[in-house]
Parts: C-alpha cells; structure tokens; sequence
C-alpha cells in the first residue's frame, strides 16, 4: 500500500502521514521536489524515515502504477465517494490519492482513480484535516481498525 499525498503543502501534515504509514507498513509518495524535502524534513519526527518514493510526474506515476495492477483509491468528499465504512481491507497493491489542504484532488487525477471514499461527516465544518482522513483510510486498508 502506498500513501500519496502528492498535492499536500503542509510539513506538519506530511510529517503526520508518514507516522501513520510507518504504523501500518505503508509506503509513502510524494513528488521530489526542494519543497516537498524541506517539508518533510521539518514534519517528520521519527528516528528512521521509512520507505519512500520520490515522484517526478505525478501524474505519469499514478498512470504507470495503475498499469502495473495497483488499485487507485481517491479520498475526497464526493458524490460517488462509498463510506469509509464500506471500504475493504487491500487486498491487492494500492494507491491511496490524497488532496491539497484549500483545492483537494486535482480534476486531472480523477481519471486514475478506480474508487472514492469518504469519511461522513455531521458538524458543520466542510471537510477533515487531510492527515487525519488519510490516517483513517490507510487503518481501514491496512485492516487495523
Ligand atoms: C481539507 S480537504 C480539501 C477541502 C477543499 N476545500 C475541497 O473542497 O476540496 C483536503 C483533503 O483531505 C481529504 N479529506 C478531508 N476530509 C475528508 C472527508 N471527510 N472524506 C474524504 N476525504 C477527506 C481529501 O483528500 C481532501 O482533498
């Protein structure tokens, strides 16, 4: 299973991440570049950074990954999002699509992706923080939860 976060902006949120997937033996992806470093660099507080992979061209990876077989899951709040409650635990590789903290999933992804979830929601804010719907998704995928 590999977390990508690939339009997240914020150190903290990265950092966040990718304590959730070394908990649940995930991999994380997150485009190369000098921002993505240096965010990271600030978020991650573990002693060991665990597996990563370094993308170029998000949307080029996305496409090669899926031709290889991985299932692209997309978390965003959407009409034809299913439930967090409805979502199986992986069974096959996986891609687990997350969206930037103001703008979400770009529209450019949504052809990759094979399925929405979403975490419901009753209060009156609009959405999660990414970290924490990407954490609930990949415990629900990693059948920890
Ligand atoms: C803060 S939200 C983006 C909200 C943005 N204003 C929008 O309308 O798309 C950032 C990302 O967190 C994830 N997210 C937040 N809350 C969510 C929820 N309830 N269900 C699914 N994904 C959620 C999605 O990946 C989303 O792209």
């Amino acid at each position: 299973m590999i977390a990508a976060p690939l339009w997240v902006a914020y150190g903290a949120n990265l950092g966040t991440l990718l304590r959730t997937c070394d908990a649940v033996g995930a991999c994380m992806a997150i485009p190369g570049t000098d921002h993505y470093r240096e965010a990271l660099n600030k978020g991650d507080t573990l002693e060991q950074r665990p597996c990563i992979h370094w993308v170029d061209a998000k949307l080029d990876w996305i496409d090669r990954e899926s031709r290889r077989g991985a299932k692209v899951i997309g978390v965003e709040l959407y009409e034809d999002s299913i439930p967090l409650s409805r979502l199986e635990v992986a069974r096959d590789p996986s891609i687990v699509l997350l969206g930037h903290e103001h703008s979400g999933l770009p529209a450019e992804a949504w052809a990759f992706i094979d399925q929405f979830v979403e975490i419901p929601m009753l209060g009156i804010g609009n959405s999660l923080n990414v970290a924490v719907a990407g954490s609930l998704v990949l415990y629900k995928l990693a059948g920890l939860s």
